[in-house]
């Protein structure tokens, strides 16, 4: 008895002294140099996915995802997802997606990671500091394209699987990667992928994480859902020509009088949505959930600071974020055709194109926002009794996401968070569309879940994007953690 009591407390103090994973910290910590070596070799290749001048280099990129994974020695798929037709009608190749494949242990839980890594486009000229493509370190922070959205990410699961590889650590889960080029792109191709890949590399397939989003503040977030959204334009036209104030003003209906009539009957200056039916299938708010919000930390000051205004919509903090992340929201972007350049130019333009959009929260369904939003406008446009061309079209629409945060991997994800940062994970939404995270719960029924590493500040699409240093290497602990937590399920 007293021998096992001892024995006990040696295993106890044992596990206490070098639990594995604080091995595995270290190990990050020691290691962090290389991580941002390897970062920097990255970020050098140009994988614009937008640009069709720099195919090449996204699908370059692929193939040093897919030889990154192979040294950890995992088994790679470069997928040919098609090509791309461009307006000029010419046909180039879509970059291949890399499905990757780690273990494939039966009694080990089964983990997909979801990451990109083409970029946002970036020129010095458009105002960054430093060369947006050699990886700059200032002040702790990693300046290049893509060291936040989303190659850092990307990098630092690979670099956590690394490390227990590198301390001779059995990996507790099997790892499946799901690492696409085209996602700044709408990624093309991929929904056709999980469809045609559901039955044989998604069907095992235990829990997907993905890490491609912000916290919302220096607490680190689990984020569990994302709206959608549906694009709209309408287009007026009174005249088959542009048209002189002085010689025919008085005596048209003119298009853009009648497109700001339109569009001023969207939205009332409290915000709210003037459309008819918008909310039926807003899912309603419980009180449970509005209390989340209340335990959120969010500075509305520093929020209204950023922007440069003194007011906002809603005055608490609650409201706020409900109204950014939970609730549908109207914005009106802009107006073609319509005169914009300096100077009195008095002409009355023949054709104007507003633009707007609607972002949408579970369960709103585009087709019929579409329908609501038509109905509305032809009846407003009817009112007028304007003898002009108009109509509504949808440009494009997608789904809101949201998760389910009862799903096991979110206390993996929270034990993961309270492991390396010693603090409560924030559960956050984003007010921003990610169909990914849509696309890959719906089509394969699996439990996902946003696991961000990055900063709000990160500026991401923006001059001078960055990562810190603090966040990248963090970040890596964060999904070694991860990866010990949910393997005990
Ligand atoms: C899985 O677990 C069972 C029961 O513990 C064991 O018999 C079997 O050998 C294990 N399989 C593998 C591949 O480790
Ligand atoms: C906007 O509409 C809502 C709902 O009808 C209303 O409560 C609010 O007072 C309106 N705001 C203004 C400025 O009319
Ligand atoms: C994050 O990383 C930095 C440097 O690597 C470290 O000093 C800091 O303590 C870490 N933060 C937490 C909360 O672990
Ligand atoms: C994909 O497979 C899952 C089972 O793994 C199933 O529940 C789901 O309905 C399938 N999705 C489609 C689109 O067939
Ligand atoms: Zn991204």
């Amino acid at each position: 008895m007293l021998t096992f009591a001892i024995f006990s407390l040696l295993l106890h103090f044992a596990m206490q002294a070098s639990p594995p994973l604080d091995q595995v910290f270290q190990y990050i910590d020691e290691h962090q140099d290389d991580y941002v070596q390897h970062l920097k070799e990255w970020i050098a290749i140009q994988s614009e996915s937008s640009n069709p001048t720099k195919r090449d280099d996204v699908i370059r990129m692929m193939q040093v995802v897919g030889e990154t994974i192979k040294r950890l020695g995992g088994t790679v798929e470069l997928t040919d997802v098609g090509n791309e037709e461009l307006p000029s009608g010419k046909i180039i190749p879509l970059p291949p997606v890399v499905l990757g494949k780690l273990g494939k242990d039966p009694n080990k839980t089964t983990v997909g990671i979801y990451g990109h890594v083409d970029v946002q486009p970036a020129r010095f000229e458009d105002g960054w500091s430093t060369d947006p493509y050699l990886l700059t370190e200032k002040d702790g922070n990693l300046y290049g394209r893509g060291s936040s959205d989303d190659k850092g990410p990307v990098l630092a699961w690979l670099h956590a699987i690394e490390a227990f590889q590198a301390l001779k650590q059995e990996l507790p889960v099997n790892l499946k990667f799901i690492f696409e080029g085209m996602e700044e792109s709408g990624s093309k191709g991929l929904d056709e992928l999980l469809k045609a890949k559901n039955e044989t590399f998604f069907s095992n397939i235990d829990y997907i994480v993905i890490s491609d989003s912000a916290w919302l503040s220096k607490k680190p977030a689990l984020t569990y859902g994302t709206r959608g959204l549906c694009y709209f334009i309408i287009e007026v036209q009174c005249a088959n020509q542009d048209l002189h104030s002085g010689l025919y003003g008085g005596t048209v209906h003119e298009a853009m009088t009648d497109l700001i009539a339109l569009l001023d009957s969207l939205v009332n200056s409290t915000g709210y949505v003037l459309i008819p039916g918008i909310d039926s299938d807003v899912v309603p708010l419980t009180n449970e959930e509005r209390v989340l919000y209340k335990e959120i930390e969010f500075n509305l000051e520093a929020f209204k600071h950023t922007i440069g205004t003194t007011e906002l919509l809603h005055k608490t903090k609650e409201d706020v974020l409900l109204h950014r992340w939970r609730f549908p929201s109207l914005s009106i972007h802009g107006i073609e055709g319509a005169f914009s350049g300096p100077g009195a130019k008095t002409v009355i333009p023949a054709k104007v194109t507003g633009k707007f959009s609607i972002r949408l929260v579970p369960n709103m369904d585009p087709d019929k926002l579409s329908n609501q939003v038509m109905t509305y406008l032809n009846g407003v446009f009817a009112a007028r009794g304007s003898p002009n061309q108009m109509q509504v079209a949808l440009e494009s629409g997608s789904k809101a996401w949201v998760a389910h945060v009862t799903d096991k991997q979110y206390d993996a994800g929270r034990r993961a968070i309270s492991k390396v940062f010693g603090v409560e994970a924030e559960l956050i939404r984003e007010g921003g569309t990610i169909p990914v995270a849509r696309s890959l719960q719906h089509t394969t029924q699996k439990s996902v879940m946003m696991l961000p590493i990055g900063s709000p500040d990160d500026r991401i699409h923006s001059q001078d994007e960055k990562l810190s240093r603090d966040n990248y290497i963090n970040g890596t602990k964060l999904f070694a953690a991860y990866i010990a937590e949910i393997s005990q399920h």
